[in-house]
């Protein structure tokens, strides 16, 4: 968060402040721990061109270093020894970090053959001598915390014109080691002067680096801070400050005159008391310094009286961090009322315990102030008049509690644009809130805020930062945020795309690490003007629904943030795992319409094929005529010779009428006798015995064959004879053989035309199945078939039939 005040300068914002806490005197070797720290959790990285070698009781470089890496870490080793050899092959090699071994020759030509190595820790070793090899493309070289005595570069170093960071430690000083420096536009030199045990007063020489960092001797009889000169130095950063120095450090401060360039200054890690603090402060008050960080003290007593003179200062911004403020008093209000009627126009305190702070009793100059990780509740500015300037306001990380109580503080502040409560206990309660008329920016992440939050927010808000609360919608009855442009709703319990009704100017939306299965098609109506969607990190439910978020991209309107990677589908089951990027589903899928439509043409053109089908094949006719083929196949599998009775001697006999005769002789007998020989049929005509009536010869052919054909049609309608015929077979399949009648109807008989006495024949025609015979000549061979099936028999041969 940057913020530029009236005054135009930028101002040390927590954050800012908190990073260059860390760069301490030893700003690498936290940043190696950092490094190691995170080796410990991942044993092994390979990110990218970077090679992490850390931690691994490493003796020697590694051989099989890939030869295009840029970055390669091996501190925290055993390493001893560097060969050229170790390095020839890394021509890529850009920063090399070999803090924490054991390195005691260090010949600097063992980089002669990387000519992008710009970085080069060997911070932490055992280096007693350095050879003089200049590496013109070094820009960072941190040589402290060895076994040197005393200086060890030599006059060619003055050749390394690249070079902005230097890092030395020195036990011995002679004016004369730091001649190479003259040569060296530094931007920042770091001297650990903390093991200095010879020192002889005058042996400073003028610094010229922009930023000087130093580590006090720990020798406290040894007054470096008093022959401390600095001619274009803006920042100076001390720490490791004994009780001891601090009177150096008055006097230092002291001498600085109205010329000095000095700007920033920054004490870490000093120990004093209260008095020493305050002594401090007061200095550094009344010098030219203007942005003053004071940090890592151990906890102050805060007495009951004070004797800070505010005067006029230069300070701009002051920042008094990690230094824990007790008192036996119930509120140490003599303190309070020292901050809050300073001067000046941007404060921090943070990490002090402080439960409260009072407003400041006139009118104030602060535009930036910043009390986070502290102890501060609701009741801090209440009704407060003289903060109008104040544009920034940092809050996090304390012990607020009531939502409307906040947006109350903030009504009198008329310039405040950023308030950051983020990190307390924030909830709302319903009341009715009241917020500063200029506040854009509020971030109110990680607090236990639900979607009510909605209902207590400034009207004017243009940045919104909810991450990290318990908000599972966007609420329909909520005011209008017309500004609205970033909208943070990261880490809460959404379940589903929000909608943009009430904000509809939304640019950026964060809704990443919530429970969104779907989209809602509110969003797609209301949202029109993101442009930039964070989404990642959800549940998705891969269906039809989320077909139009993941066209999102495609649509190239909206950029989402990580996508592909970070966005998964998690339901249904076995697509747990896929990219949204990868799941594809077809439009015919989703929309139930089109799918019902095309269904219903699919079955439409079917029945059209296959009814033509059977029309065009007759496809009916074969299917039953196959099926009673079949059926006969069957029966005279299933019948055995023995059940048969011994009488039958013919496979059939045929009955017909006079008019059909030329078929059954022409046609019908000799195709059902053609192919197979042995089919014997009875016939009145060939067979009759002479002697017997026509009606004992009919019944008598009846009963001697196994089946009774009847050649069906009008006219056999019309023939009484066949009536009679008809009637013997149909009583024979009531006292007998079954299935013995045969029917095929040679002509259609419309069913007029069967008198109605013969309700036998026309029951028969109805109940029973018949055999057609087709017009078609096509069809013939399967009724033939079909028909010599339906009376095949294996039959006894019996010699009365030659007597027939
Ligand atoms: C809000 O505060 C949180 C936590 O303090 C921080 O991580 C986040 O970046 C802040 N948001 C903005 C927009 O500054």
């Amino acid at each position: 968060m940057k913020v530029t005040n009236s005054h135009q300068f930028k101002q040390p914002t927590c954050t800012m402040a908190e990073r260059r806490s860390s760069i301490t005197n030893n700003f690498l070797s936290a940043f190696i721990l950092t490094i190691t720290f995170w080796t410990n959790i991942q044993s092994s990285m390979e990110h990218g061109l970077t090679t992490d070698y850390s931690g691994r009781y490493l003796v020697a470089i590694p051989n099989n270093i890939p030869a295009h890496r840029t970055v390669l870490d091996l501190s925290h080793n055993n390493i001893s020894e560097l060969q050229i050899s170790d390095f020839r092959s890394l021509s890529k090699l850009q920063t090399l970090l070999l803090s924490y071994n054991l390195i005691r020759v260090l010949n600097l030509s063992v980089f002669q053959y990387n000519k992008d190595l710009q970085h080069l820790d060997v911070s932490h070793n055992n280096l007693q001598t350095l050879s003089c090899y200049p590496i013109s493309s070094l820009r960072h070289l941190d040589l402290s915390y060895n076994n040197y005595a005393a200086m060890l570069l030599c006059t060619k170093f003055g050749k390394m014109l690249n070079l902005e960071y230097l890092g030395l430690s020195i036990r011995r000083m002679q004016k004369s080691d730091f001649s190479v420096l003259a040569h060296l536009q530094l931007d920042t030199l770091f001297l650990g002067l903390e093991d200095l045990s010879e020192y002889s007063s005058g042996n400073l020489p003028v610094f010229n680096a922009k930023s000087l960092q130093i580590a006090l001797p720990q020798n406290t009889d040894l007054h470096v801070l008093l022959d401390l000169e600095l001619s274009a130095t803006k920042r100076l950063q001390l720490s490791k400050i004994q009780e001891k120095h601090i009177n150096d450090l008055r006097t230092f401060l002291s001498n600085l005159n109205k010329h000095s360039t000095l700007r920033n200054l920054t004490l870490n890690n000093m120990q004093c008391n209260w008095d020493g603090f305050i002594d401090i402060l007061q200095s550094v008050w009344e010098s030219t310094t203007e942005y003053f960080v004071i940090s890592n003290v151990p906890p102050l007593e805060v007495p009951n009286t004070m004797h800070f003179n505010q005067t006029a200062t230069s300070i701009k911004a002051l920042a008094i961090k990690q230094i824990p403020f007790t008192t036996f008093l119930s509120a140490p209000t003599n303190m309070y009322e020292m901050f809050a009627n300073m001067n000046i126009a941007a404060l921090t305190i943070s990490d002090a315990g402080l439960i409260h702070m009072l407003c400041p009793s006139k009118f104030s100059n602060f535009t930036y102030l910043c009390f986070s990780n502290n102890s501060l509740t609701d009741t801090v500015f209440k009704k407060c008049n003289n903060l109008t300037l104040l544009e920034t306001l940092i809050l996090q990380s304390n012990q607020f509690k009531d939502l409307t109580e906040v947006s109350l503080m903030t009504t009198l502040m008329n310039s405040l644009k950023y308030l950051d409560m983020s990190k307390n206990l924030l909830w709302y309660n319903g009341n009715k809130c009241e917020w500063g008329e200029n506040v854009v920016k509020l971030n109110l992440s990680s607090n236990v805020l639900s979607e009510s939050v909605f209902r207590c927010l400034p009207v004017n808000i243009q940045m919104l930062d909810l991450q990290d609360n318990q908000i599972s919608s966007v609420p329909m009855e909520i005011i209008e945020l017309n500004y609205l442009e970033e909208l943070n709703l990261a880490s809460n319990k959404l379940t589903a795309l929000p909608g943009c009704g009430h904000f509809r100017g939304l640019k950026l939306l964060n809704i990443e690490n919530n429970s969104v299965l779907s989209q809602s098609s509110e969003f797609f109506q209301s949202c029109q003007n993101i442009n930039i969607l964070k989404g990642g990190h959800n549940p998705f439910m891969c269906s039809c629904e989320l077909r139009r978020f993941i066209n999102l991209e495609k649509q190239g309107s909206i950029e989402l943030i990580g996508w592909p990677d970070f966005y998964v589908c998690e339901y249904p089951h076995h697509l747990k795992g896929t990219l949204l990027r990868d799941f594809h589903v077809s439009e015919l899928v989703c929309n139930v319409k089109l799918l019902i439509t095309v269904v219903l043409i699919i079955t439409v053109v079917f029945l059209l094929a296959v009814s033509f089908v059977c029309i065009y094949f007759d496809i009916p006719w074969y299917l039953k005529t196959m099926w009673h083929w079949s059926q006969a196949k069957h029966r005279i599998w299933k019948s055995k010779p023995e059940d048969m009775l011994d009488s039958i001697q013919f496979h059939a006999f045929i009955s017909y009428s006079e008019h059909d005769s030329d078929w059954v002789k022409n046609v019908l007998i000799p195709n059902l006798e053609k192919e197979d020989t042995s089919i014997r049929i009875c016939q009145h005509e060939r067979n009759f015995i002479a002697g017997k009536s026509i009606v004992e010869n009919i019944i008598d052919c009846i009963e001697k064959s196994y089946k009774s054909i009847f050649v069906l049609s009008p006219n056999f309608v019309q023939s009484d004879w066949c009536h009679y015929e008809l009637y013997f077979a149909h009583h024979k399949l009531f006292s007998g053989n079954a299935d013995s009648l045969i029917l095929i109807l040679l002509e259609p008989i419309p069913s007029y035309v069967i008198p109605s006495r013969y309700h036998k024949l026309k029951a028969l025609m109805a109940k029973r199945t018949y055999l057609e015979w087709p017009k078609e000549k096509s069809k013939h061979g399967l009724f033939w078939a079909n028909l010599r099936a339906a009376i095949q028999i294996e039959l006894p041969l019996s010699d009365e039939i030659n007597e027939l």
